[in-house]
């Protein structure tokens, strides 16, 4: 039995009598060890008779009498498939946990490790397994899923993130039904838009934002996923892993396959604190560091779409750097013959006409300015018409006799082909070595469609959607490791490749295309529930935006942005006098609470999706300050409060007290905040109240300072 402690919860998982893994407890931490269920067969776990078909198992392997969702489903080279795993043996290496389970047939030669690594200071366990054919015929994996997670008997809700291109992330919440089966996923070999591959549960009604007991979790993968959570009367279990849809991997005697990581965690003060605890994870441990903050971005795809040239972008880049702007990234249109969607992808060199001398004039001109230079490539997409298609029309995803579907013009290189990766690494590596570029936007347009390979032995040829993701991670990785200071940032039509296994490569994603102010709220919401406000990249764009008739102030479009790493996206020639002022102060203002946004714990104060107003709060790791973001959608009937949005402010310091930056707020009832300190409990219990939002889409920045 071996009990994984973290600060404040515990996995515990033990050999069942019968040989295999059983688990034991996942929840809060017990004063006594001894507390902790032990392995046997307890009736409530209904082993045996006629009931068979649950047993609480670590990773059930299918076979004998299970009839539950299986972590691993086999068939070895005599047509077995039957698969009862026993406990063979275990490690332990400093928080890590390894055990080993095998194939009682020794000739079967078939192994699993289970890896647990245990994340002390935030309540994670992270989990993956190694499956190793040590036998002398291959064998066919048919399903093969990092974990299965289990919940003592509860009426649960689930917490999911749903959505579409141009509304990624929308929180869905479903109180699951006794046997059923809830299944989030994604074919699309992307993560998708309309699926995340994040979970929290919580017993139905009794969880709220900051209070109630959450298990929760996120997959690292950016292909084809699954998560499927099935109630029983006796346990709810959660599965979860690359999908098993169109899936198998063929095994060669001495070959391991590792499934991607997957991280569960479980937290006593709500899904906020679910939240709060992915994000630590992701700041201090998934997101690589590059030492500095996100910089402030200016992005020209709004501005000029596939219209480049570098003079105009030389004028978009003075204001750029009038504003403040620390990043000017050419985002589409500047390569190859690519004028509009139908051209040129797959050309990665610059457009001979638009940049007769290359990149290096605009991008010395950028840096004369005081910024860095970026720039958009998409490199698993080619068009028809590129040379690179026309060179090697066999490099891309399809069956014989058929021709692929095309979106947006294009069609899926296929990164499981060496000849594939390396020519593109040799590209992006050359582009990145000539030009002194310091940041690149990776975008992926468009899902798989007819994934074939036929160039591959028949029974390899599914494995493309595995090997296409770790043929992307393997490019990103090895050009991280060639241009260390360079910035990644993950974008597929908008938030379409957001989840732990991309993060751990690039620094930030861009979270839709969507950027009108009020519906990026909701998609920031869903976004922050289980990703790091500090990836989230959210531009400023115009008034109203090309998705909506909504007149909204520059100051609320600036607010919104501001609450993850800031960009401005709008054509900002256009912008007047008194705009480009105003800017620069909300960027200045950025700049001074960019600590709290990016390296701070978020509380979502009040949600986007009830009533008129939106509250979020940033508080410094070491509470001695923090940054209060207050949005009024829309003022109510003629009352005088209308214009007055109270709000208690979680997470800082009881005893300490706080000095309030802004002028019209008051703690609520009482007077004025200017130049007098509060209280962090009056500022949770009681709470401030902010004046003069007495516009619809008003909106107000509230800082604290501990003094
Ligand atoms: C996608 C991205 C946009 C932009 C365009 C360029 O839609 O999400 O931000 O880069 O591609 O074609």
């Amino acid at each position: 039995m071996w009990i994984l402690e973290s600060q404040r919860s515990a996995y515990v998982l033990g050999v069942f009598p019968e040989g295999g893994l059983q688990h034991l407890w996942w929840g809060p931490r017990l004063t006594d060890p001894s507390d902790y269920p032990t392995p046997g067969a307890h009736p409530e776990h209904q082993a045996g008779g006629i009931n068979a078909g649950f047993v609480p198992e670590e990773y059930p392997a299918w076979g004998g009498m299970r009839f539950t969702n299986p972590c691993l489903k086999l068939t070895y080279a005599d047509g077995g498939r039957d698969l009862p795993l026993g406990y063979r043996d275990h490690r332990i290496t400093g928080d890590a946990l390894a055990v080993a389970l095998a194939d009682p047939y020794e000739p079967y030669g078939l192994s699993v490790t289970l890896h647990y690594q245990i994340v002390w200071a935030h309540d994670l366990v992270v989990r993956w397994a190694e499956i190793t054919n040590g036998g002398t015929a291959p064998l066919d994996l048919e399903v093969a899923l990092s974990a299965a997670w289990n919940l003592p008997p509860d009426r649960y809700a689930l917490w999911h993130l749903h959505g579409q291109w141009g509304a990624e992330t929308q929180i869905e919440q479903q109180v699951l039904a006794v046997s059923a089966t809830v299944t989030l996923e994604s074919r699309r070999g992307q993560t998708s838009h309309v699926a995340n591959p994040f979970f929290a549960l919580g017993a139905a009604g009794r969880v709220e934002e900051e209070q109630g007991r959450v298990w929760f979790g996120a997959l690292a993968w950016s292909g084809n996923w699954r998560i499927a959570v099935q109630s029983t009367p006796a346990w709810t279990q959660i599965t979860g892993g690359i999908s098993d849809f169109d899936f198998r991997w063929r095994l060669a005697p001495g070959e391991s396959f590792h499934t991607p990581p997957f991280v569960g965690g479980y937290a006593n003060d709500g899904l906020g604190g679910a939240s709060r605890r992915l994000h630590r994870y992701q700041r201090e441990e998934v997101l690589p560091s590059s030492g500095r903050w996100q910089p402030v971005l200016y992005n020209s795809w709004e501005a000029t779409t596939f219209h480049v040239t570098p003079e105009e972008q030389m004028v978009l880049a003075k204001r750029a750097a009038a504003l403040g702007v620390e990043l000017f990234v050419v985002d589409d249109g500047w390569f190859g013959t690519r004028d509009n969607s139908h051209r040129g992808l797959g050309d990665w060199f610059p457009s001979p006409t638009k940049f007769p001398q290359g990149l290096g004039p605009l991008i010395a001109g950028v840096q004369d300015l005081g910024m860095d230079f970026g720039l958009w490539v998409e490199p698993e997409m080619v068009n028809p018409d590129s040379d690179l298609y026309r060179a090697h029309p066999d490099w891309i995803l399809h069956f014989p006799h058929r021709t692929p579907s095309q979106h947006r013009n294009q069609w899926v290189l296929n990164f499981a082909r060496d000849d594939v990766r390396a020519y593109i690494l040799e590209i992006l590596d050359g582009l990145l070595t000539q030009n002194p570029i310091a940041f690149i936007k990776w975008d992926h347009n468009r899902p798989f469609s007819e994934p074939g390979w036929p160039d591959a032995p028949a029974i390899h040829q599914r494995e493309v959607w595995v090997r296409h993701v770790l043929g992307v991670y393997e490019i990103l990785d090895r050009l991280r490791a060639l241009h260390p200071g360079v910035i990644f940032e993950t974008c597929a039509g908008g938030g379409g490749r957001v989840d732990l296994g991309i993060l751990a490569r690039t620094d930030q994603a861009w979270a839709s295309d969507n950027t009108d102010p009020f519906d990026r709220l909701r998609i920031q919401e869903g976004f922050t529930a289980a990703y790091a406000p500090r990836a989230m990249v959210s531009w400023v764009t115009r008034s109203p935006t090309w998705a909506h008739g909504r007149h909204v102030s520059l100051d609320f479009r600036f607010h919104v942005s501001m609450a993850g790493t800031l960009g401005i996206g709008d054509d900002i020639r256009n912008w007047s006098p008194e705009e480009m002022r105003r800017a620069a102060e909300l960027v200045a203002l950025y700049k001074e609470i960019r600590p709290l946004v990016q390296g701070g714990d978020l509380y979502r104060i009040r949600s986007p999706r009830e009533g008129s107003e939106t509250a979020l709060c940033y508080v410094a790791e070491d509470r001695s300050a923090a940054v209060v973001f207050v949005y009024q959608h829309h003022t109510g009937p003629l009352h005088p409060a209308r214009s007055i949005v109270s709000v208690r402010i979680p997470g800082l310091d009881p005893s300490a007290h706080y000095r309030v930056s802004a002028e019209r707020v008051r703690l609520f009832g009482g007077a004025s905040l200017h130049d007098r300190p509060v209280s962090g409990s009056a500022l949770a219990e009681v709470g401030l109240c902010v004046e003069g939002l007495d516009a619809d889409y008003a909106s107000a920045i509230v800082q604290l300072h501990r003094i």
